[in-house]
């Protein structure tokens, strides 16, 4: 393991390197010194040397007589490739054992639950649609329509204010980013219409003091995240969009790139900031942790901080507002953490009730991607002549299903190819992404739903005159398509153009404090290495083990011990193991990885009851411990629903059945 670790160089060996050379004392003076110390410690610790010695004899029989075990319960292990340290999985997107979780998934049709009566025009007036007026079958002098501004309220993320109602008749421009509008019959007074409206203001005299030209070799940058997204699936279920990608804006898709957390917050927070959610052992990188969480994120040191710096104007839009990556079961920021900040849109339209469409996916008339999708195009149109760094993300129609998302792939296709002809990506740095893979249907629970749970999306497009102008950077993506990856890495690459780090050798070791950009070369390394928890760990090999086996239920009844201690003071019922559901032993993988010490490692599945839960979870076991300890996180991979109502913990909420769903017990019966 040490001499495996000076072997792997970091991303920035080399210059390092040269300079601890320099200091380096004399050969023959080493060699005397260690001589010395040799002897004396021999002296001192003979004693304790024997003890070691026993200890690891009796580590190294117990692992022994594991591994010989389990290994003849081994099956076949799947396709893979060897590359940077690590044995990726390599699936094939269509492969037999996925294509019966593949159904077709209904169009959205929102119907047309109220009239188009209000709109508002690129240059930020609203008007009156008077052919939609007509069209409902009212008078035009019969109804009227006022809007009200959507204030974002002081000091919380989460609630808005509604300025005074504005009536108007035919236009006017408005005086916020976002309003909702009404119409109202005159003779009735009955609400006839309801919406909320975005537009993307022009910049304010602040921001064009700060912000600069655009610069295809300073590129902006446009990030559209699609929450639950893996590789695979993205090639399953968004194909058009995906072509479009690849043949189109020659976008690298790197096959190797793992996620390092659990859900969108952990691994958006780390390709945001280099750092990571929470602790994890054996990872050597800052923290942000829960306990700062708890609390706003304004003092969070995210690159758009660092773009703001460079001349870049921001914008960050969300769906879902109960679910952003800095909102779910979190304050988010008490200011407004970009320029541009679609939130309290987003709020405000969440509390439209009226008109409803029988499609959930809708507002109105309207489908619930198509202002998001609006409000990023707008933003690119008009920020196409100025440097920008925009950060759109969807969560509504891809998180809970793999087949969901496949709606979205004709108007995502049609959004993207329409800024692309448009020629407003002329100067961007396009960046599509999944945070993470599905992580709770049922290919969840199949051996390639947990590696594409682990395996997310990601298409790195450089705008054309930066890859004419500098081809190290565009070869540098092409040489990492394949390798071991993680969002640490993603990470440097903003930095790097954040900052404007952009030629062949790097000017820094790194920005964070672990990843590589995805730029230069990503030498080998472990996963921890990389930043991935060994939950997430993908480089292992691993073979799977029968339920039945003893070692298997041991680590099954261990996992389920470790999550009723996790729940022990909350309000929530303990759980019984029900049955195991699937069983592997994770082998370590030549080249990086390591047995760790003489540990026997399982990750075990297993269904308990009462909540039905699927947990899985690594288990350890060695000499010491053969009943075996939980390592990492344990991950349910099936939905909770309402199942943990009552708990607000971000972890516990995965596990708890909350006792109050309990079906209660007969009352006791009457004294005699
Ligand atoms: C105006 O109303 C017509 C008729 O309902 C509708 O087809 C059109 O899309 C509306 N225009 C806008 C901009 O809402
Ligand atoms: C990665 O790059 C190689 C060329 O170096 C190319 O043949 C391969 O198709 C690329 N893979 C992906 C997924 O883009
Ligand atoms: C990036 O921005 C953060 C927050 O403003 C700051 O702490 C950090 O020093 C910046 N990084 C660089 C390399 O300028
Ligand atoms: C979104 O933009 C399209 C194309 O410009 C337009 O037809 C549509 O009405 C817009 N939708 C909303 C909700 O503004
Ligand atoms: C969840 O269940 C609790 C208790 O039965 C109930 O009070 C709460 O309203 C439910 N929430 C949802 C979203 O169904």
């Amino acid at each position: 393991m040490r001499l495996l670790g000076r072997r792997l160089a970091s991303c920035w060996g080399a210059g390092v390197a040269r300079a601890a050379a320099k200091k380096l004392p004399s050969r023959r003076q080493l060699l005397r010194s260690a001589a010395w110390l040799l002897l004396v410690l021999l002296v001192l610790s003979a004693p304790s040397l024997l003890y070691h010695q026993y200890v690891q004899s009796v580590e190294m029989y117990f692992y022994q007589l594991q591994m010989e075990h389990m290994k003849a319960l081994t099956a076949a292990s799947p396709p893979s490739a060897a590359v940077n340290g690590c044995t990726i999985p390599l699936y094939d997107p269509f492969d037999a054992r996925v294509r019966r979780f593949m159904t077709l998934w209904p169009p959205v049709e929102c119907g047309q639950p109220q009239p188009y009566l209000t709109y508002v025009d690129g240059d930020g007036y609203i008007r009156v649609n008077h052919s939609g007026v007509r069209h409902a079958g009212l008078a035009e002098a019969g109804v009227q329509c006022a809007y009200a501004e959507i204030r974002r309220d002081a000091f919380t993320d989460d609630t808005v204010s509604y300025g005074a109602r504005r009536a108007f008749a035919d236009r006017e421009k408005l005086s916020a980013p976002f309003v909702k509008a009404e119409c109202t019959r005159r003779d009735s007074g009955k609400l006839v219409y309801e919406a909320v409206h975005a537009w993307v203001e022009p910049l304010s005299d602040a921001l064009r003091a700060r912000v600069l030209p655009a610069d295809p070799l300073r590129p902006s940058v446009l990030i559209f995240g699609v929450d639950s997204m893996s590789r695979l699936n993205f090639v399953r279920q968004l194909p058009r969009t995906h072509a479009l990608l690849t043949e189109t804006f020659g976008a690298h898709v790197f096959t190797g790139m793992v996620k390092v957390g659990d859900n969108t917050y952990p691994n958006m927070l780390t390709m945001l900031t280099g750092m990571a959610a929470r602790k994890k052992p054996d990872i050597k990188v800052t923290d942000w942790g829960d306990n700062k969480a708890n609390g706003f994120f304004d003092d969070l040191p995210v690159v758009w901080k660092n773009f703001s710096e460079n001349g870049y104007v921001t914008m960050t839009a969300e769906d879902q507002p109960e679910l952003t990556a800095f909102n779910y079961l979190a304050k988010g920021f008490m200011e407004k953490p970009t320029d541009y900040y679609m939130r309290p849109f987003w709020l405000a339209i969440d509390s439209v009730r009226n008109f409803r469409s029988s499609d959930a996916r809708c507002y109105g008339n309207t489908p619930h991607f198509e202002f998001l999708f609006n409000y990023t195009r707008e933003f690119v149109e008009k920020m196409r002549d100025k440097r920008y760094f925009a950060f759109s993300f969807l969560t509504g129609f891809s998180h809970n299903s793999i087949n969901e998302v496949q709606v979205i792939d004709a108007p995502f296709h049609a959004l993207l190819e329409g800024l692309w002809r448009g020629g407003a990506l002329r100067n961007t740095l396009v960046m599509i992404l999944g945070d993470h893979g599905n992580r709770f249907d049922a290919i969840r629970a199949t051996v390639l739903g947990r590696v594409e749970e682990r395996m997310p999306y990601l298409a790195v497009a450089l705008p054309p005159a930066l890859r004419a102008a500098k081809p190290f950077l565009e070869e540098g993506l092409r040489n990492n398509n394949a390798s071991f990856i993680s969002w640490y890495d993603v990470y440097e690459l903003l930095a790097d153009v954040a900052l404007g780090n952009l030629e062949a050798a790097s000017r820094v070791p790194r920005f964070g404090q672990l990843g590589c950009s995805l730029f230069r070369a990503v030498p080998a390394r472990s996963c921890p290495q990389a930043g991935v928890a060994s939950e997430y760990c993908v480089c292992v090999r691993e073979v799977a083990l029968r339920a039945g086996d003893e070692a298997v239920q041991a680590a099954a009844q261990a996992l389920v011990a470790h999550v009723n201690a996790l729940l022990r003071r909350a309000p929530c019922a303990p759980l019984a193991l029900a049955r195991v559901h699937s069983a592997q032993l994770l082998l370590p993988n030549g080249g990086v990885s390591t047995p760790k010490g003489f540990a026997v490692e399982v990750r075990v599945a297993v269904r308990v009851a009462p909540s039905d839960a699927l947990l899985e979870g690594t288990v350890e076991r060695d000499a010491w411990e053969p009943l075996g300890r939980v390592r990492g996180e344990v991950a349910r991979i099936n939905k909770y629903g309402n199942q943990s109502h009552c708990i607000g913990d971000r972890t516990l909420r995965l596990y708890c059945y909350c006792v109050d769903l309990l079906p209660r017990s007969p009352p006791p019966p009457p004294a005699a």
